[in-house]
């Protein structure tokens, strides 16, 4: 049998009991057996509510383990590539940024940690014990003055740690006006020994050093020029984990449902160029081809979303349905505080 019958024979036996979900970053062979596809904040929204048994989540394994969490009880959340992990979520461990939260904290002006939904759950749990919460790409802005006012009513003048995405920090800054001089990216060497204590006192917005090599080293001022140069009528749109200077230059900055929409809403006839990962760029370009031309602004892929083939699902759904595999657990420990920073966004 081929991975496509391999698939389609478990969803039958299985009906209502199997929900399979896809992040929009997952290749086509995937997507199409998705019962939901989504961004972050859409894919964590869909499971408090699910009736299903088993939830199979294909992207990666922050997006899994945060399932496992919101997962009502009997339901089994399983991973059918559990090595597939985000790098920039890898860029902020759990102890790093406990050991950096308790040397920030002063008195009179206490942090309050913002973690980007692409973290750990052991560092969820951190942020949830010092009173944080998470936020997507799709809800930064809203979340971190959230963040700002819970920082405030604690203390005379309060700071927010935004974790661990610098660029969509900086970009969601930039909405909300807080100036640049406020913002103060750290330096987390020897567990941040090295911050300047003084300066971090000074600053409004604490930043981790952390990025997305898919967006933030892939796209490029000189793309936009390029772009500019050959076609001035076209228009551009990013993911805000794009470096902030790539933001700033174009049309359009969002979540991937906001890019999904972006290319949707284009007029007939134009030229959209979009900044993200390219399996969903590509789908774009295929769904609108009849009517307008959306193309990538550079081909960038993420290789760890890419694990997720046909043929692994299908490995996958058949070890899970004969109990070969271990569905995707949460340390003990680390449930309660990362469900509340998780549930305090939702
Ligand atoms: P979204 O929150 O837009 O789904 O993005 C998740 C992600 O990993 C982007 O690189
Ligand atoms: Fe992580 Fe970037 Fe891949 Fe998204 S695209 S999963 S942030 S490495």
């Amino acid at each position: 049998m081929t991975p496509t019958e391999r698939i389609l024979a478990i969803k039958a036996k299985l009906g209502r009991d199997l929900v399979i979900l896809a992040h929009h970053y997952q290749e086509d062979a995937v997507v199409q057996h998705a019962d939901q596809t989504g961004d972050s904040l859409e894919l964590a929204r869909a499971i408090p509510g699910t009736a299903a048994k088993y939830v199979v989540f294909c992207g990666v394994a922050f997006m899994a383990e945060s399932a496992a969490l919101l997962a009502p009880a009997g339901v089994q959340v399983f991973n059918p590539v559990p090595e597939a992990a985000c790098v920039m979520a890898e860029m902020s461990p759990a102890t790093y940024v406990e050991a950096v939260l308790q040397r920030l904290q002063h008195p009179e002006s206490p942090v309050i940690p913002l973690a980007y939904v692409n973290t750990s759950v052991a560092t969820k749990a951190v942020v949830g014990r010092f009173g944080g919460a998470v936020c997507t790409s799709a809800n930064a802005a809203t979340m971190l003055q959230w963040a700002l006012a819970q920082a405030d009513k604690a203390g005379q003048q309060g700071r927010v740690l935004f974790l661990p995405d610098q660029h969509l920090g900086h970009n969601t800054a930039n909405k909300l006006g807080i100036p640049a001089e406020k913002r103060l990216r750290l330096d987390i060497r020897g567990r941040g020994e090295r911050i300047d204590a003084q300066a971090a006192l000074q600053a409004r917005l604490l930043l981790w050093p952390g990025n997305c090599p898919v967006h933030a080293v892939r796209f490029k001022l000189s793309q936009i020029q390029q772009v500019r140069d050959q076609y001035p009528e076209a228009k551009i749109a990013v993911h805000p984990e794009c470096a902030q200077e790539v933001v700033n230059a174009v049309d359009g900055a969002g979540s991937t449902s906001f890019l999904i929409k972006y290319a949707a809403e284009a007029p007939a006839g134009s030229r959209v160029y979009i900044g993200t990962e390219c399996n969903l760029v590509d789908r774009l370009t295929r769904r609108h081809a009849a009517e307008k031309t959306i193309l990538p602004l550079w081909r960038s892929g993420c290789s760890n979303m890419n694990k997720t083939t046909e043929a692994r699902l299908a490995d996958a759904l058949e070890a899970m349905l004969e109990g070969r595999t271990a569905a995707t657990t949460v340390d003990e420990a680390d449930t309660a505080p990362a469900r509340a920073s998780l549930t305090r966004m939702l």
